[in-house]
């Protein structure tokens, strides 16, 4: 369950972007938020992961009160919430399978996430991310290499790689059809 009480976002600039702001939001729950440019979406969905600092209020997910933890403890929280994001984000000179591979960067230790290494069931997942948003064929293709839609997808399939317990998406992905499994030929 995710509880979001009392929030408020004041910009250092004086933009008020968020005013007393409180919903729960029950676990298992699809929940779309719709307002115009400006409105404070993203800022909202920022403070929830805390890339945005609240001003006041409180978040908690689960039993954890997110917006009092520093640290390696707000570290340990953030591998419980993917995001996918309006601008992608994507590591531009990566390759699509490092790109999605990165949603486990939280889980793995430091001196192999350094050497980019992954376990067999994290490519696997990884693969069948891609087979699924329609990108296996384009796995090796560096990030900078892809379409608008194409660095999108690949957002979603490393937020869905962390297997995250809450998943923020700003802005809905465009709708798209997955291409059926690539077959060998015997
Ligand atoms: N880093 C920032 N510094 C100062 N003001 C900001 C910052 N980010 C957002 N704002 C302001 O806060 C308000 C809410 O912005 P926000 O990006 O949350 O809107 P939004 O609802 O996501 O809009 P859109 O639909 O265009 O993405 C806007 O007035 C914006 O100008
Ligand atoms: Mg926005």
């Amino acid at each position: 369950m995710l509880e979001l009480k009392h929030l408020s976002k004041t910009y250092r600039t004086g933009d008020q972007a968020l005013t007393d702001i409180g919903f729960t939001v029950p676990a298992g729950q699809v929940v779309g938020l719709i307002g115009p440019s400006g409105a404070g979406k993203s800022t909202l969905i920022r403070c929830i992961n805390r890339l945005v600092e609240p001003s006041r209020g409180s978040v908690v997910l689960g039993d954890t009160e997110l917006t009092t933890l520093r640290g390696r403890a707000l570290r340990k929280a953030r591998r419980r919430i993917g995001m996918i994001f309006q601008e992608y984000a994507l590591v531009e000179r990566l390759t699509v399978m490092e790109n999605v591979l990165s949603g486990r960067l939280g889980y793995v230790a430091g001196w192999r996430s350094f050497l980019r290494r992954f376990n067999r069931e994290d490519i696997a997942l990884a693969f069948s991310l891609l087979e699924k948003v329609g990108l296996a064929e384009h796995y090796n293709k560096r990030a900078d290499a892809l379409s608008g839609g194409q660095r999108q997808r690949v957002g979603i399939a490393r937020a869905l790689e962390q297997n995250p317990e809450l998943l923020l998406v700003d802005e809905p992905p465009p709708p798209w059809t997955p291409k059926p499994p690539v077959r060998s030929c015997a």
